[in-house]
């Protein structure tokens, strides 16, 4: 269904929300693993997404404000090469933050897409956006990237496509799902547009792990929030309390991972399911892949991208890369 948004101030809403029932399944599924793990795409309730903004304005998280600072020196660089009258289409939109810098940077840009699987988030950011931006069209379309999103079926302007994906959301997947994600951003890109793509570098296992274990627990509650929203939505009887917050530097697969550990021997109930875990088991809530550059541009060239250029800042914490169709 697409329809204007509620407050009438974006020009189209699609809502593509997976229904509860995925969720369920993929919590299910992930629970009855030898090792259990659930996909970090569930992190993002309406808590969920609020919290990740708390994270990027700690000072652990490097990650935004080094991405941020990037995009502020190569503004104009980047305004040049999308041109005028770009379409700016961003999955995994959150907080929309970075964005501002791009529309700002660029030449009366068409139009702009916000693409999340945060619904309300998704909504109350891209309506800031629209009132902020006074004169931009601005859609939002609520969907999973990981399953097909068919973008010719909206009523995205024609323009040259400028697809952003800042964050280094894509180190939250296992080498196969990036290229996978990489090929269906790809397969939304026509000849001439591009994909801006954030990357996170490998660093030191301290600042890594530190990034995802702040000193003020912000990311801990993330977390543990996923424990939370198991129990609201999907009848869940977990102790939230018996599990604390774990990230690793697993430096062998280049990740730094996240974990919900028991702190005690525990049993409880999923939508009517037992589960048992022994003292010190985890679920496996994230993985955030760290790259070198090398290595991020073989990924894009084995999803049949070509790095035209890329930026990083003084530290060699985080690079930027404008790609193409090879
Ligand atoms: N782009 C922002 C936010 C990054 S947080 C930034 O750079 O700071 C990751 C965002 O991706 C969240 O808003 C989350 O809701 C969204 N997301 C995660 N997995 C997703 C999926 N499978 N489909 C759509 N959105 C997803
Ligand atoms: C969204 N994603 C890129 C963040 C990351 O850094 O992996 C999510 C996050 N998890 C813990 N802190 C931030």
């Amino acid at each position: 269904m697409t329809t204007p948004s509620p407050a009438g101030t974006l020009s189209f809403f699609k809502d593509l929300h997976p229904p509860r029932s995925r969720f369920r399944e993929d919590v299910l599924d992930g629970l009855s693993k030898p090792q259990k793990s659930i996909p970090p795409k569930h992190f993002y309730d309406a808590r969920g997404s609020a919290l990740f903004d708390d994270i990027t304005d700690t000072e652990d998280y490097y990650v935004t404000r080094t991405e941020l600072g990037i995009l502020d020196a190569i503004a104009d660089e980047i305004a040049a090469k999308a041109g005028s009258g770009a379409v700016v289409i961003e999955p995994g939109s959150g907080s929309s933050v970075k964005i501002d810098k791009l529309l700002s940077a660029l030449d009366h840009p068409a139009a702009y897409i916000g693409l999340d699987i945060s619904k309300d988030h998704l909504i109350t950011a891209c309506e800031d956006l629209a009132a902020r931006f006074d004169g931009l069209e601005v859609g939002a379309v609520c969907a999973d990237f990981t399953q097909p999103v068919a973008l010719d079926d909206l009523p995205i302007p024609d323009g040259k496509r400028l697809i952003f994906f800042p964050g280094s959301t894509i180190g939250n997947f296992e080498p196969g799902g990036a290229k996978a994600l990489l090929e269906t951003l790809r397969g939304w890109l026509r000849p001439g547009d591009a994909l801006l793509i954030g990357a996170d570098r490998v660093k030191s296992a301290e600042i890594l792990e530190n990034a995802y274990d702040d000193t003020h627990g912000v990311t801990a509650a993330f977390n543990l929030n996923l424990l939370t929203r198991i129990n609201r939505e999907l009848d869940g009887t977990i102790d939230v309390g018996a599990f604390e917050h774990r990230a690793v530097w697993n430096a062998d697969l280049s990740r730094v991972e996240m974990h919900l550990a028991a702190r005690r021997d525990i049993e409880f109930t999923v939508s009517g399911q037992v589960f048992r875990m022994k003292e010190d088991e985890t679920i496996h809530t994230e993985n955030s892949h760290k790259f070198t550059i090398d290595r991020f541009t073989a990924l894009a060239a084995s999803a049949g991208l070509a790095v035209k250029q890329n930026w990083s800042d003084a530290r060699g914490y985080f690079t930027l890369y404008w790609l193409e169709r090879a």
